[in-house]
């Protein structure tokens, strides 16, 4: 085994993805592991991977075949499974890619992946940690270990801050709720990832804590259907009042972690649930200071008939009803959604109605996706009918929709001036910077010196395109 072995984290899937893999690599590296510069130099490879469409697997497991076949010249190696495709494929997966060394679900991922890890590099093969339910006790090396350590850092490793290191970026996340309980009927995430499970309040802060002082200042909190926080087996503790008078779990951790953790100067929740969207939940994105003007709020479809075999539990008029909610209690908020084209018996009258409210809508951005059966879930039982040439037009479609209201949602901005949190070089021209507005929307701008990532600043907005704002810095 090499004195200071390297690692490498390949990450595929959802945001919870991105901050697990953040979490997995700062336990690496508390245990003397280094990030390798890039992954053709590392000892370990371990592939976070996603379950939600096929494509995703489809990346995941060919990737892994990469990489266990560059082991003919790489005898020593590892390559590990981590995320949802372990909890869906099981003890399969190493019928479907052999040599793998080890594949460990989610949520027992963090207190096993040291160990797995050792002992993977000491030659072992095929070993195999699955998520056992929501509340998963990870049994390995012969001992138990608590579910609740999963995502909590250990306080040593809080200085080590490698190369590839997001903690050191501005924006960051925080999971606040594992889990599903909504089953729609299209979707895995509740099968992978277990039942729903809110987190205690202090630990969240302690753990937002822990990203402010890594720099964080804008920290995301996650859950899959967000909106369902502290509303299952969750009693909010009773020692923590809320001045502001809210009663429910959501809003009052809102306020409480944004007046817990003041150098969190920007807090987000996502994914958002029309049921959600309260009176509670709008004055707390308007009265916080810290609560950015930004939702996430999946829509799926604009089709009652889709939305009603979908299980989402609402129709176009109530989710409608909880955009208009957040746009007469949220000042210039943005709010961006998902649709999936080619549900099964989706007709041209459906994708019709998903364009119509779209419109209505008025989304900033929307993220489309193609319909995929994935095997256990009802909707698999329905024949997969839409052509895959009929999603990609209707995707299409509504992406060129899309690009026209995101225009107008950005041409709003042009001639204002807005605060962005610098992120860095921009990709595309890194002679620019690019940040964030609380919008969530992305801002390009010619840096002044000495200008650092994490810093706010403001920016005079002169031309806007679908994605983008462009401008200059008001110094
Ligand atoms: N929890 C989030 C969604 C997580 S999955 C929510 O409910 O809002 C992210 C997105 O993937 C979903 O919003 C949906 O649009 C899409 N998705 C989920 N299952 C899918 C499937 N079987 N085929 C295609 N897209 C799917
Ligand atoms: Fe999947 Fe629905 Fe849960 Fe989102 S809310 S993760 S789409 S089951
Ligand atoms: Fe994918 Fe798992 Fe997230 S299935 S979308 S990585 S919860």
């Amino acid at each position: 085994m090499p004195a200071h072995p390297a690692f490498s984290i390949h990450t595929y899937g959802c945001q919870m993805n991105v901050r697990d893999s953040d979490l997995l690599a700062r336990r690496l590296r508390a245990a003397g592991f280094a990030e390798a510069a890039s992954e053709d130099e590392a000892d370990v490879v371990l592939v976070n991977s996603c379950s939600v469409r096929e494509k995703a697997e489809e990346k995941a497991i060919g990737k892994l075949g990469m990489l266990c076949a560059a082991r003919r010249d790489r005898p020593a190696l590892v390559v590990g499974l981590t995320g949802c495709m372990a909890n869906r494929l099981g003890p399969d997966v190493f019928g479907l890619v052999p040599g793998l060394s080890f594949s460990v679900g989610p949520r027992a991922a963090g207190p096993a992946i040291v160990g797995l890890v050792r002992r993977a590099l000491d030659g072992a093969k095929g070993m195999f940690v699955p998520d056992t339910d929501g509340r998963t006790v990870a049994r390995s090396h012969g001992h138990t270990i608590e579910q609740s350590d999963n995502l909590a850092v250990s306080r040593s490793d809080r200085q080590t801050v490698g190369p590839c290191d997001r903690a050191t970026a501005p924006a960051s996340f925080v999971t606040i709720l594992f889990g599903c309980n909504q089953r729609c009927s299209y979707c895995i995430v509740p099968s992978v990832r277990g039942g729903e499970e809110s987190r205690d309040p202090r630990a969240i802060v302690a753990e937002v804590r822990e990203e402010a002082a890594r720099g964080a200042k804008d920290v995301c909190l996650l859950g899959q259907s967000v909106m369902r926080y502290g509303r299952m087996g969750f009693a909010w503790p009773e020692d923590l009042p809320s001045p502001m008078g809210f009663s429910e779990p959501l809003p009052r951790l809102l306020e409480y972690v944004a007046r817990e953790v003041p150098e969190v100067r920007r807090l987000r929740f996502t994914s958002g649930h029309p049921s959600g969207v309260t009176d509670e939940l709008v004055r707390a994105m308007r009265e916080i200071p810290a609560v950015c003007p930004h939702l996430h709020l999946p829509m799926q479809s604009g089709s009652d008939r889709i939305l009603r075999e979908m299980r989402r539990g609402y129709d176009s008029a109530r989710y409608l009803a909880a955009v208009r909610r957040l746009r007469e209690g949220v000042p210039d908020i943005a709010i961006t959604t998902d649709i999936i084209v080619g549900y099964p018996g989706e007709t041209e009258e459906d994708f019709e109605a998903t364009r119509r409210v779209m419109e209505e809508a008025g989304f900033d951005n929307a993220f489309v996706f193609k319909y995929s059966p994935r095997p256990g879930t009802p909707s698999s039982l329905l024949e997969d009918d839409v052509p895959d040439k009929e999603k990609r037009r209707r995707d299409q479609v509504l992406l060129a929709d899309q690009d026209a209201r995101g225009q107008r949602c950005n041409d709003r901005w042009v001639g204002r001036t807005v605060e962005v949190l610098a992120e860095g070089p921009s990709l595309r021209n890194p002679a620019r910077w690019s940040g964030r507005t609380g919008q969530n929307k992305i801002v390009v701008f010619d840096p002044a010196p000495g200008l650092r990532a994490g810093d706010f600043v403001r920016v005079s907005v002169s031309s806007a395109r679908p994605q983008t704002l462009y401008g200059e810095l008001v110094l």
